[in-house]
């Protein structure tokens, strides 16, 4: 709680998103401990969209970073990363974006992942007419069934027509496990060794064939332990590590720090066990069950009672004294990645409790 504390908070006006520089230096450290260095690592930036946090990543030793979106691809190439990987499906005029990014930096290794024929084939005529090469990865469906080939001959196929297309380089393969996430580490385990299996076997199936398959990249914050043992997996990508939340929090106590809150104050108390506080949907992602966040401080967590763009009334739990207008309150989002894309700036909180600077949010939207 004490590495919580904000001196002078009432000076910071409410709602802000807060992010505590002494805790995502701790994440670092502590993703590094657990993966023996960074060389294994490719962090995914969406859930910080941040120059300053990318940068803090880089000084620690992350060389290589994924991300979701053209705008945080030219981001991290702004600040001199080599190795960009956009884990997304490039289609029709978004392809533009993409190759704009990689005409713009044509120093940068930048991959793109894809799972389908005519996506790819539309993807190599953008490339070959502008006369650049991106690495693509064939994206796997391991068990989550949100996008992907299937693993086996389906992604052979795909990977030798890659290997065929000009403007296109086959990088090798991604697989995503976001359906890995129970809160039982022995099931989540027991998932990600299942859903990793199905990518090793396909690597083989297309080394076997003669084609090389340069990475296996697998895995987010929940997995990524697991996957890592695998000596087929060269690199994991996890990206709320970063920041955590109170989504992954409730389910793996204690593994990260909390690193951005939302501070927010009380401005008004419409009858004697209710508060309203001043952050509706539009600063905290609203993308989860109620109540979407977790009051620091409070003895025991309150009820929801509504919720609106700028309003979000709580009932106290029982025997609580009611706050008064204005006490301010940290807010723990259980979706830290939709909240951070709500806000243009996060102030800056120091190991001393002071607010130092803010940082912009600099690959906000897409
Ligand atoms: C393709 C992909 N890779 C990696 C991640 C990172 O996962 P997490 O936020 O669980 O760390 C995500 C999360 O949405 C993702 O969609």
């Amino acid at each position: 709680m004490d590495k919580y504390m904000v001196s002078e908070a009432h000076l910071i006006p409410t709602p802000a998103l807060l992010v505590f520089r002494e805790c995502v230096e701790e994440n670092i450290r502590r993703m590094g401990e657990l993966l023996r260095g960074y060389s294994r690592l490719r962090p995914h930036i969406k859930t910080h969209k941040m120059a300053q946090v990318a940068k803090m990543e880089m000084a620690a030793g992350v060389d290589k970073f994924k991300c979701a979106t053209p705008k945080e691809a030219a981001m991290l190439a702004a600040l001199g990363v080599g190795d960009i990987m956009m884990s997304y499906h490039p289609v029709g005029a978004a392809i533009q974006r993409i190759v704009h990014v990689k005409r713009r930096y044509p120093q940068v290794d930048l991959s793109v992942i894809g799972d389908n024929e005519g996506a790819l084939k539309a993807l190599s005529e953008v490339c070959s007419s502008a006369g650049v090469e991106i690495g693509v990865l064939i994206d796997l469906n391991t068990g989550m069934d949100r996008t992907g080939a299937a693993p086996g001959e389906p992604s052979l196929t795909l990977a030798k027509m890659i290997q065929e297309l000009a403007g296109l380089r086959f990088d090798g393969l991604h697989c995503y496990d976001g359906h890995v996430t129970n809160p039982n580490p022995e099931f989540r385990k027991r998932t990600a060794f299942h859903s990793i299996q199905k990518a090793v076997e396909t690597k083989e199936l297309i080394e076997a064939s003669g084609l090389s398959v340069e990475r296996l990249v697998a895995s987010g914050s929940p997995a990524f332990e697991y996957t890592s043992q695998i000596p087929d997996v060269d690199e994991v990508s996890p990206g709320t590590w970063i920041f955590w939340d109170e989504g992954y929090g409730s389910k793996n106590p204690g593994q990260f720090e909390w690193a951005a809150m939302v501070l927010s104050s009380v401005i008004s108390t419409p009858a004697p066990d209710l508060i309203c506080l001043d952050a509706g949907n539009k600063s905290i992602a609203p993308d989860t069950p109620e109540p979407h966040f977790k009051v620091l401080g409070f003895p025991d967590d309150p009820e929801f009672v509504r919720r609106n763009e700028e309003h979000q009334v709580l009932r106290l739990p029982k025997g609580m004294p009611r706050p008064n207008v204005g006490d301010q309150f940290l807010l723990v989002p259980y979706h830290i990645c939709t909240t951070v894309n709500l806000w243009d700036e996060a102030c800056v909180i120091d190991a001393d409790g002071c607010f130092s600077e803010t940082w912009p949010v600099d690959a906000r939207g897409h």
